[in-house]
């Protein structure tokens, strides 16, 4: 695994670079865009067997990185790969903080083909008790039970929530049982993943399902917690769920049930944030820093590039 973290660590700083020249512009689209054809140009020049099972959405819909298209060489293990060429497309569109280029790769199977709807996440970090959080629980409870876990007052707790109108009551409820939050414009793979660096106590809300399985990947590598449900709340996403084969449209996937196994998650920051520095050109060269994270493992890369 330790091998093609360093190989894919390529894919995603290509990315990363590429979203970076378009950092400032107020161009989402093009950004991700010209992220996409990096991307896929580097996925493409690698000797992997690759499929993309989380992406840029169905084949249709996406003409690059879209589920099910096959990348690499086609020689070496078959791997599936998540994608998500840039995370946080208005972050990097108005070169706010946090923007990343991140993928997972793990053996064929092992991750929760999640289409692209929303998801309820729920995410803790390391060493605490399992199950000490569950979407099957009220906030009250959660919070009360994270809190007991970490031998603290629940307004000791700083939770961090994506700023929608969809939250505003979880919010109100946070609020008013005197826990700390963290709101935040976008970005939840990196909300999620920065769990581990202590400096924030759960995550919480909905957001993208793609978003929601490269976080599990992470965060099952380093002993995190999290769970999901996938959002089928109209006729017509019911529709979807049952032209997935997806029968149960209430069932809340663990951690194992979005990233089976041994898994490599890798995020290559394009500006600056809580997980990954940004790029920075400076005199004739050019710094990519990214987090790679492995079973029990976490490495940070530091890339010069020489800018002619
Ligand atoms: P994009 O990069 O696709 O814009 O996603 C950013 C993001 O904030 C994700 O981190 C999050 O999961 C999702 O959008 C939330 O979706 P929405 O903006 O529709 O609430």
């Amino acid at each position: 695994m330790e091998d093609l973290a360093y190989k894919l660590v390529k894919v995603t700083e290509a990315a990363a670079l590429a979203a970076y020249k378009l950092a400032g512009l107020g161009d989402e689209k093009r950004a991700d865009q010209v992220a996409v054809d990096a991307m896929r140009t580097e996925l493409n020049s690698m000797e992997i067997d690759g499929t993309i099972v989380i992406g840029e959405g169905e084949r249709d819909s996406a003409p690059m990185l879209y589920i099910g298209e096959r990348v690499g060489t086609g020689s070496g293990h078959g791997i599936d790969i998540a994608v998500d060429p840039l995370e946080g497309t208005t972050i990097c569109a108005h070169y706010k903080q946090g923007a990343m280029s991140v993928l997972a790769a793990a053996k064929k199977g092992n991750f929760l083909h999640a289409p692209d709807v929303y998801m309820e996440k729920i995410a803790v970090g390391k060493n605490l008790p399992e199950g000490v959080v569950s979407l099957k629980n009220s906030v009250e409870e959660n919070l009360n039970s994270l809190a007991k876990a970490k031998g603290c007052k629940i307004s000791d707790l700083i939770v961090t929530i994506l700023k929608r109108d969809r939250h505003n009551e979880l919010i109100t409820k946070i609020k008013n049982l005197g826990a700390r939050i963290k709101l935040i414009d976008d970005g939840d793979v990196a909300a999620v993943v920065s769990l581990i660096n202590g400096n924030h106590d759960m995550y919480i809300g909905i957001g993208g399902a793609p978003e929601g399985v490269l976080a599990a990947a992470a965060l099952s590598s380093i002993g995190g917690q999290m769970e999901g449900k996938l959002i089928f709340d109209t006729d017509r996403l019911k529709e979807r769920a049952k032209s997935l084969s997806i029968h149960d449209t209430e069932k809340i996937y663990a951690i194992q049930d979005m990233a089976r196994g041994e898994s490599v998650f890798i995020a290559t920051g394009v500006t600056n944030g809580e997980l990954v520095d940004g790029i920075k050109f400076s005199q004739g060269s050019c710094s990519i820093s990214s987090l790679v994270i492995l079973p029990s493992k976490v490495i940070k890369i530091q890339t010069e590039l020489k800018v002619l």
